[in-house]
């Protein structure tokens, strides 16, 4: 009793950004989750919410205020919902909030974990839960998304893009390194994303630099894709894989397919990671803003709600963290509420309110 009286004081200070769409709806069933993992573990939060997002941009000019990125700088951790909207183009609400939150904390890592949870009956057939469990590792700074490059003779016949793609030695190994460490606390396998074959300059320097950094994991098993049969892979042998690293873009192709794979992207989480702790990691659903379905309250709170679970891991809360995926996991395998994305026709909040009650009740 004593020791948890102790802890009982831990608050972790984090920053809410909703965004635009469903990630307003999800966003306060991840807060109520982790409310209740605090609770049950003696911890709290200071939450502190920020209203960035395409309605303030239309409003404003601005996806978010110029000093935005200040402002989050002392604070633990980042908890984002989705942010796009019709009427703002995807590059502005992207390159106005988004990646300048990625590069200029040096979240170079995204991480997207991909398991198959318990009924829900995913497009393969064939695969028990937990057969298939697996992480994308994602270079989140640089490579093919890169802002060099121009347009040239506008409006003319001889009209051209050049767009460069980036692959320093310092971002590859660094990415790579990160997967392999990961890749020794699971199953000890690294699977490398490449198209050395197409592309001749930067995809020949990765797989050099994948060679250079897999010499330093004797003990961690490795291969190596080119993206288009990796791509098949995924869909006909999802089991092969543990962790996954990839540029930027291969990362960003995959992490939409390996959850397709196993179900919904509705329950995908991710994590835009800085491992070396020196500004804020960000979590988030792997999914966007969803306009489709949005205001109508039947988001699948689940990859908000997991996201939360990553970002308790990252704090250093891994008990509840643990907690958090078990609930998960039971309110799916019993009878527990589900949404329609999953077969069900339960509400965001009877879904997020089923999840805070099986934490609250664990023993
Ligand atoms: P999306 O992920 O928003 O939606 C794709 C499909 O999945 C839609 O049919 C949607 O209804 C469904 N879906 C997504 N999340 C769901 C959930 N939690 N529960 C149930 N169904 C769900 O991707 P889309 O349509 O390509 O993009 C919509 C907007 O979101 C765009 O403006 C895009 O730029 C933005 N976006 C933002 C992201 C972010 O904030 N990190 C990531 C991806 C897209
Ligand atoms: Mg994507």
């Amino acid at each position: 009793m004593q020791a948890s009286a102790s802890v009982a004081h831990r608050a972790h200070k984090i920053a809410i950004i909703a965004g635009d769409g469903i990630g307003r709806e999800v966003v306060p069933e991840g807060i109520r989750v982790l409310e209740a993992a605090g609770r049950r573990f003696g911890f709290s939060f200071v939450w502190r919410e920020f209203d960035w997002s395409c309605d303030a941009y239309l409003a404003t000019g601005r996806m978010m205020p110029a000093d935005g990125i200040d402002k989050l700088r002392a604070f633990d951790a980042i908890f984002l919902g989705a942010v796009g909207h019709p009427r703002v183009p995807d590059h502005v609400s992207l390159w106005g909030l988004l990646i300048p939150i990625r590069r200029h904390f040096q979240q170079y890592v995204n991480l997207r974990p991909v398991r198959m949870l318990p009924r829900i009956d995913p497009p393969l057939k064939g695969y028990p839960p937990g057969k298939i469990d697996f992480c994308i590792v994602r270079e989140n700074t640089e490579g093919e998304y890169s802002e060099m490059g121009g347009r040239v003779f506008r409006g003319t016949e001889e009209e051209f893009a050049l767009q460069e793609t980036i692959f320093t030695r310092r971002g590859c190994d660094r990415i790579l390194r990160y997967a392999f460490e990961l890749a020794r606390t699971r199953g000890k396998h690294v699977t490398s994303a490449t198209k050395s074959n197409g592309i001749i300059h930067t995809m020949p320097f990765w797989d050099e630099r994948f060679a250079a950094v897999r010499a330093e994991y004797p003990d961690v098993r490795t291969d190596q894709f080119h993206i288009d049969i990796l791509t098949a892979h995924f869909v006909k042998h999802p089991d092969w894989f543990d962790v996954v690293v990839a540029s930027n873009l291969f990362g960003d192709i995959l992490s939409d397919l390996g959850p397709a794979v196993v179900g919904s992207i509705g329950i995908a989480p991710s994590g835009n990671i800085n491992p070396e702790r020196e500004f804020p990691s960000m979590f988030e659903p792997v999914h966007g803003s969803a306009p489709d379905i949005a205001g109508r309250g039947v988001a699948n709170p689940i990859g908000q709600i997991w996201s939360g679970a990553m970002m308790l891991r990252h704090l250093g809360e891994e008990a509840a963290a643990d907690a958090v995926e078990h609930a998960i996991e039971s309110v799916l395998a019993g009878n527990g509420p589900r949404t329609p994305d999953i077969g069900g026709n339960a509400r965001t909040h009877e879904v997020g309110e089923a999840i805070a009650i099986e934490v609250s009740s664990l023993p």
